[in-house]
């Protein structure tokens, strides 16, 4: 269930932050369990929400292309570094451990950019999108790198 003030309007869109959304609030759960948990079940977690992120950012990239959005190359740029930070905080888990601390941390930065970025970016394309004015100036950035 998506929070009302980050739904977009556009059904795939908002379905994919729902998945990711609950997801998150699953690993929050297992995060939130006594002890340390099992790393293996905590990657499993993550590699589910890796795999949902990047097919999210490939939906919505091409959503953007389609319609010649004007923001395009800065928003996947945006998504480029968080995937980057993403896949960064992962390997830190899969080699030190699913410590409470490190696994808060990464839901930490998972949660805020989620919430962040929706507010900031996907809810500006969907205006584009419903053909409403730009809120904020969009300037266009160099072709971005493609997702591993
Ligand atoms: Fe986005
Ligand atoms: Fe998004």
């Amino acid at each position: 269930m998506i929070p009302e003030e980050l739904k977009t309007g556009h059904p795939d869109i908002d379905a994919q932050h729902a998945r990711i959304m609950e997801q998150l609030a699953l690993l929050k759960s297992v995060a939130g369990t006594e002890g340390v948990p099992e790393v293996g079940a905590v990657l499993e977690f993550i590699e589910f929400l890796r795999v949902h992120f990047a097919e999210h950012f490939v939906c919505e990239e091409s959503l953007m292309r389609d319609a010649d959005y004007p923001g395009w190359n800065e928003h996947s740029d945006i998504h480029r570094r968080f995937f980057d930070d993403f896949v960064f905080s992962r390997s830190c888990i899969a080699k030190y451990g699913a410590t409470p601390e490190r696994l808060s941390s990464f839901m930490r930065m998972a949660e805020n950019w989620l919430a962040d970025h929706v507010l900031g970016h996907d809810l500006e394309f969907a205006r584009f999108l419903r053909g409403e004015p730009p809120s904020v100036s969009l300037r266009p950035l160099s072709e971005p790198r493609p997702l591993v």
